[in-house]
């Protein structure tokens, strides 16, 4: 997916408008402050460096991040409609949802991703990214508070927890806040869980469009009857059924 001038600027105009509408404070101005000063690193960031994963290409990261935005203001409705306790403010969904991948900026001097210098990995895999091997090595969520705190940006303990725990079960790391089964120890509120599940419904929905219809549209071998011994007959069954995955791979990094 690529996006054009205009897409992108509206894109980006739509993240500061979040800004506008909804922090309060002097975090408001340092935010915008900061978002601005960044502007061109915030506006061509891709949301990842792999083109497996979601929202591989100039502009993903805050397309990607917008649509959290939207998700976690309608899940967190959604939660409250169906009688979860209203103790978190709608600020703090828009801030922790705003936030939840800043880590993938990088830090101040060093971008996380490049562009990637290796001709074949661009031709033959489409990876148009690797790894900036400058920055030292933090998690996401763990980067992303700790820029916050670097820019003298307040964080509330809701914010703090939902950034932190925003890929909730697929971090290991994030199993005490998440498993626990004594009252006392569980969550205080839902903010968490609300950022996590607009998170996975966006990669869902961006994972899907770049995807699913590739993935439909190529024919695939039906598999052979199954007879007596026949992985014997044919020692590498697998392979056919791959060449449909193969196929789709090639056509969309062509
Ligand atoms: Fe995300």
């Amino acid at each position: 997916m690529t996006l054009n001038e205009e897409q992108l600027l509206t894109n980006w105009n739509t993240f500061l408008d979040y800004i506008k509408e909804y922090i309060t404070g002097e975090r408001k101005q340092k935010l915008l402050d900061f978002y601005n000063k960044y502007e061109e690193r915030f506006i061509l960031l891709p949301a990842s460096h792999k083109p497996q994963y979601h929202n591989c290409f100039p502009g993903g990261y805050v397309e990607h991040v917008n649509r959290v935005i939207k998700a976690a203001l309608q899940v967190n409705q959604l939660w409250q409609d169906f009688g979860t306790k209203s103790n978190h403010t709608v600020e703090e969904v828009v801030f922790a949802a705003l936030n939840h991948d800043l880590g993938k900026f990088g830090d101040f001097a060093n971008e996380a991703v490049l562009p990637n210098p290796s001709e074949w990995h661009v031709k033959n895999r489409g990876e148009i990214y690797t790894f900036n091997t400058q920055l030292d090595y933090m998690t996401v969520p763990d980067r992303g508070l700790w820029l916050l705190t670097q820019l003298g940006i307040s964080v509330s303990k809701n914010e703090y927890l939902a950034i932190k725990l925003h890929d909730g079960l697929y971090d290991e790391a994030n199993k005490p806040y998440l498993m626990s089964w004594s009252p006392e120890t569980k969550l205080r509120t839902s903010l968490p869980y609300i950022i996590h599940q607009a998170d996975l419904l966006a990669a869902r929905v961006e994972f899907e469009r770049e995807w699913i219809d590739k993935l439909n549209n190529t024919p695939v071998e039906a598999p052979k009857p199954a007879t007596t011994n026949s992985y014997k007959q044919d020692p590498k069954p697998q392979i056919k059924e791959n060449e449909g995955l193969k196929n789709a791979m090639a056509s969309f990094f062509n």
